[in-house]
């Protein structure tokens, strides 16, 4: 299947307006495409203890996979920076625990043309594994 890209990131910009963020303004969208094309979309929430904050590309994962979705084969994430947002260590972690071969794409929403593309493998080469 073709990946279709525009669209995913069009559903990422479309998920940040979803954001919950009155603390540090920073709105991120992030939407997960399934191998039968389906798009599940997320944004971050946050805490006034700052700690419980929770990522767009988590909250994301979260609704797909409680929701019985899985085989993830792209996630893309909007934010307004230049050259869109790096999802940080914790959400490389999660992606690479439960979307190990996807792609992924990153975009300003001020640019949505132009898209970074990486791999949940690349980001994270050596997730950590629970050996029992
Ligand atoms: N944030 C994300 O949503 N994804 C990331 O990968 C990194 C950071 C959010 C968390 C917080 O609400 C805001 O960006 C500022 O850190």
């Amino acid at each position: 299947m073709a990946i279709p890209k525009n669209k995913l990131v069009q559903a990422a910009a479309k998920a940040r307006l979803g954001s919950v963020s009155p603390y540090s303004k920073f709105k991120v969208g992030a939407a997960l495409l399934t191998r039968c094309g389906e798009i599940i979309g997320g944004a971050n929430v946050e805490s006034a203890s700052y700690g419980l904050t929770c990522c767009a590309e988590r909250i994301a994962l979260f609704k797909a996979l409680t929701d019985g979705k899985k085989n993830f084969v792209a996630v893309a994430v909007v934010a307004r920076c230049d050259g869109g947002p790096m999802p940080c260590g914790a959400c490389r972690q999660l992606l690479r625990e439960y979307a190990p071969d996807a792609q992924v794409f990153i975009a300003d929403s001020d640019d949505l043309e132009s898209v970074r593309k990486f791999t949940v493998k690349g980001l994270l080469p050596s997730p950590f594994v629970l050996v029992p």
